[in-house]
């Protein structure tokens, strides 16, 4: 199970990258997310319709997070069984849509509606700490984001009344149908000595390709995969292996979907949400995307999660893609740039072989240029910006000098403003790969 582990250290990764976002630009869903202990806060508001959005769109608001280990102290309750419909009303109730309270505004007895058919909040505040229906303690106030503030909880969750009422009901009627898909309560993971294991242990529902299946793969893609230089390739692969979602059980037999004509489609952890499909010809096979790969040993119980072993590694959109059709994609920002490579006649060059690395001036910076180039300067400063190789952030480091696909070279330095070109282009995003290169937005124009 080399596979997973790696999975698990790239996925890990992934969680760093994102918690360098400026603060003051995060919101509370972006906050919640990149928390290692709000892991299943963050896997039931994505599983949540319309409530994510709401989360980093609405402003003023205040949110009780409960921890993973509070979550766990309910849902491993083998009496506790939520459905879906519930665990949003519970999320709904930890939410306060009329306001930013600080924990300097919360006193005794104080009462906040929430977003729960505006079910009250009654808070608790004595020598012991601040408590939410004398039960949910807050064990880390104030954490601030762009539009609002979070407060984690611990214990357990809030409950509104009805379902404090459902709870304790004696017995539920036999004739009650399971909610589909079942609700299976992840067990409180274990803290990782790092600290990190978590997220993957909780967050991490994972196929992985047995060594056969990589056997299978172009030898020479497997090396490069291998090297530095295909790092964020190989994370991107990986990620297509890995699912957030809980809500299907360990067994994915277990849900009916995957005995429909269409299968069960579940979506992936790599940045283009790509999905895959699930989907059994006879209730005993998994097949995979249409037959691309089968499950050959389902339900392997790992530490962190359960693991598919399936016969062939799945290949993800973005291999489909070229450094070209990346660019021409991001229309809100490289809109640009795809219109002067297409008059340079550039396209064809970049949809290639490769590998190619571009630094891709954003709209923005072509704003100084006050009038287009003649044809042949165009094409000097856009190949300006194109390197042959594999260059992630990863391998820049101060001092570096490239050759550009020009001719001349282009030079990196690391600052507390972050990484230059040539000492005054910022860059802007990193490591959006494709299948034969990777592309990394700048703030301005390298002239050569
Ligand atoms: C909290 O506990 C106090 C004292 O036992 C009780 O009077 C109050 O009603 C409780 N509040 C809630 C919201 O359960
Ligand atoms: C403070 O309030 C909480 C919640 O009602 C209660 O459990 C705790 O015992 C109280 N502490 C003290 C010192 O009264
Ligand atoms: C790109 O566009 C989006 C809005 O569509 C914006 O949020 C983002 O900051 C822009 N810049 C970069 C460098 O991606």
């Amino acid at each position: 199970m080399r596979f997973f582990n790696t999975a698990a250290a790239t996925f890990v990764a992934t969680i760093f990258l994102y918690s360098l976002l400026p603060v003051d630009a995060q919101s509370v869903f972006d906050v919640i997310s990149n928390d290692r202990q709000l892991t299943l806060l963050r896997t039931f508001l994505t599983t949540t319709p319309g409530l994510a959005n709401k989360l980093r769109s609405s402003t003023d608001i205040t949110i009780f997070a409960p921890t993973n280990q509070a979550f766990a102290n309910v849902l491993s309750n083998p009496n506790v069984d939520l459905s879906p419909a519930q665990i949003a009303q519970i999320l709904r109730y930890h939410f306060v849509p009329s306001g930013e309270f600080l924990a300097s505004d919360i006193s005794d007895g104080l009462q906040l509606r929430s977003a729960f058919q505006s079910e009250r909040l009654t808070f608790q505040v004595n020598s012991t700490g601040v408590f939410v229906n004398n039960f949910s303690q807050v064990v880390q106030p104030n954490m601030m984001a762009s539009n609002g503030v979070i407060h984690k909880i611990g214990n357990t969750p809030a409950l509104p009344r009805t379902i404090l009422n459902a709870l304790s009901a004696p017995t539920r009627p036999p004739t009650t149908p399971a909610p589909v898909p079942v609700m299976q309560p992840v067990p409180a993971p274990a803290p990782a000595p790092d600290g990190l294991g978590n997220i993957v242990e909780v967050a991490c529902h994972c196929i992985g390709p047995t060594d056969e299946a990589f056997a299978a793969l172009d030898p020479s893609l497997v090396e490069a995969l291998t090297t530095p230089a295909y790092k964020f390739h190989l994370q991107e692969i990986l990620l297509y292996h890995a699912f957030e979602s809980i809500l299907q059980g360990p067994n994915l037999l277990d849900s009916f979907s995957v005995l429909s004509p269409e299968g069960l489609f579940l979506t992936t952890l790599n940045t283009a949400e790509d999905r895959v499909q699930f989907r059994s010809p006879d209730g005993q096979s998994l097949v995979l995307n249409d037959g691309a790969a089968n499950v050959v040993v389902a339900d392997v119980a790992a530490s962190n999660g359960v693991i598919h072993a399936i016969d062939a590694v799945l290949l993800p959109s973005f291999l489909q893609e070229t450094v070209a059709t990346v660019i021409a994609s991001d229309t809100s920002n490289l809109s640009t740039l795809t219109s002067l490579l297409n008059q340079a006649g550039l396209v064809e060059v970049l949809s290639g072989d490769g590998p190619f690395t571009v630094f891709a001036p954003i709209n923005e910076a072509f704003d100084v240029l006050t009038e287009l180039p003649d044809l042949d300067t165009l094409t000097d400063i856009l190949t300006y910006h194109v390197v042959a190789g594999m260059y992630p952030s990863t391998l820049i480091e101060d001092g570096l000098e490239l050759t550009t696909v020009l001719g001349s070279t282009i030079r990196f330095s690391v600052t507390e403003m972050g990484v230059m070109i040539n000492d005054n282009v910022p860059i802007e995003t990193t490591d959006t790969v494709a299948g034969n290169g990777i592309v990394h937005k700048i703030g301005g124009i390298l002239l050569p």
